[in-house]
C-alpha cells in the first residue's frame, strides 16, 4: 500500500499545508511527506511542532525496523516536512488539510482566514469528526470544501472517509480521491454529510450495548474483547459487515433482525463503568490505567507494539482486498 515518492496527476509532487500539528496532524504530515509531498506543518504553538517532527521520526524508525523502510529515508521524509506558525504561509498551496480542534468557533475562524489567504485553486479538507463544516466556512470555498475523515494513527489505518458537500465540485472529490489511492490509503465516497459519518457511527452503536453489557454485570471487559477478537476479528476483515449477510443467508438476517426478543439498546446512557473510571484518573493508555492495566510499559513501548501489529495486519488485509473484491479496480491507483 506503499505510496512513496508518487508524483500528482501534474507530474509535481503536491504541496499540502497540515494545519494542527496534534494528535493526528504529525501524522498527516508524515503520511504525505511519505507520499513524495511537500509539507507545510502548522500550528499556533511553536513547542507542539517540535514535538511533532520529533514523532514523525520515532513513527518513521518503526518502518525501518519492520523491514518497510530504507534508514536513509527517514531524513529525505522529514526533510520534505517544513513548520510554521505563520497562517500567511498559506498562499500558494495545493491542498489544506485542516486538522485544528473539534470546535466549530476555532474551525469557522480558520476558514474564514483561510479563505482570504488561499488561491481560488486550493482544495480546503476538514478532518472533522463530526461537525458540518460546510454550513461553518465561507460562501466562496464551498465548491472546493471537502471533508477528509481520517483515523488514527493516519499513516497506518488506510480508511479516509470523503464526505461531499451541497455545493462541492466533483472533480475536487475525484482529484482527492486519487491523491488519497497513491498515498496508500483507502478512500471511501460519502454522498453527503451525517455526523460520525460511517465508522464512528458504527462504533457508537457498539458503545452502547458494550457498556450495557458491562455497567449490567453480563460480563467483564475483557471477555467482551476476546470474544470479538475471536469472531468478528477474524470475520470481518474477510467478509465485511454487509456481505457477511450473503453468507449467513438473508433469509436468515431477515428472521433475525425482525425478532424482537434481542432487546438492543436503542440510546447512549452515561455508563456508571466508565465515569467512575474516569474520575479516578484511569484515562486509558496516557495514565498507564484503563480498562486494563498498562503499568511497567511506557507510552512509547505501548504504542511501538500497536503499530508493529497493524502493520502487520494491514499486509494481510491488502491481500483480502485482492481476493475479496470482485471489482478489482475498486481501489485500483489511478
Ligand atoms: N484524535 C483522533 O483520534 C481523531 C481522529 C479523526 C479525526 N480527528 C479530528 O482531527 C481534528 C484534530 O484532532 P486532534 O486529536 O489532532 O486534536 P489536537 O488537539 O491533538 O491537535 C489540534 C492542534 O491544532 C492546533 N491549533 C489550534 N488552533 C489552530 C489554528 N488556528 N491553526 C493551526 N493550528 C491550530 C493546536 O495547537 C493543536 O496542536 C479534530 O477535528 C478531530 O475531531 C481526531
Amino acid at each position: 500500500m506503499s505510496g512513496e515518492g508518487v508524483e500528482s496527476d501534474t507530474g509535481n509532487a503536491l504541496q499540502i499545508i497540515i494545519a494542527g500539528a496534534g494528535t493526528m496532524g504529525h501524522g498527516l504530515a508524515l503520511l504525505m511527506a511519505k507520499a513524495g509531498h511537500e509539507v507545510l506543518l502548522m500550528d499556533i504553538d511553536e513547542g507542539i511542532l517540535d514535538r511533532a517532527i520529533k514523532l514523525i521520526e520515532a513513527h518513521l524508525s518503526s518502518f525501518v525496523e519492520a523491514g518497510q523502510l530504507d534508514t536513509n529515508m527517514i531524513s529525505e521524509i522529514v526533510g520534505r516536512i517544513r513548520t510554521t506558525t505563520e497562517l500567511s504561509a498559506i498562499k500558494t498551496q495545493d491542498i489544506i488539510i485542516e486538522s485544528v480542534p473539534e470546535d466549530q468557533d476555532i474551525k469557522r475562524s480558520f476558514y474564514e482566514k483561510v479563505a482570504i489567504l488561499c488561491s481560488a485553486e486550493t482544495i480546503v479538507a476538514s478532518n472533522t469528526s463530526y461537525l458540518d463544516v460546510f454550513s461553518l466556512a465561507p460562501a466562496f470555498i464551498q465548491e472546493r470544501l471537502i471533508i477528509t475523515h481520517f483515523f488514527e494513527p493516519p499513516y497506518l489505518i488506510p480508511l479516509v472517509e470523503v464526505v461531499k458537500g451541497p455545493q462541492t465540485n466533483p472533480e475536487v472529490i475525484q482529484k482527492m480521491r486519487k491523491i488519497l489511492l497513491k498515498a496508500g490509503q483507502r478512500p471511501i465516497i460519502m454522498e453527503k454529510f451525517i455526523p460520525g459519518f460511517v465508522v464512528n457511527r458504527l462504533q457508537r452503536a457498539m458503545g452502547r450495548e458494550i457498556f450495557h453489557l458491562i455497567d449490567g454485570g453480563f460480563v467483564k471487559p475483557e471477555e467482551i474483547d476476546k470474544a470479538v477478537l475471536a469472531s468478528l476479528g477474524v470475520r470481518i476483515p474477510v467478509l465485511g459487515v454487509v456481505r457477511r449477510y450473503d453468507f449467513a443467508g438473508l433469509d436468515l438476517a431477515l428472521k433475525v433482525l425482525s425478532n424482537p426478543s434481542i432487546g438492543l439498546m436503542d440510546k447512549d446512557t452515561v455508563s456508571p463503568t466508565l465515569k467512575g473510571l474516569v474520575a479516578q484518573g484511569y484515562t486509558g493508555v496516557k495514565a498507564g490505567k484503563g480498562f486494563y492495566d498498562y503499568h511497567g510499559q511506557n507510552l512509547e513501548q505501548i504504542y511501538e507494539k500497536r503499530d508493529r501489529l497493524l502493520m502487520r495486519m494491514r499486509e494481510v488485509i491488502e491481500e483480502i482486498e485482492k481476493v475479496m473484491w470482485q471489482n478489482p479496480q475498486a481501489y485500483e491507483k489511478t
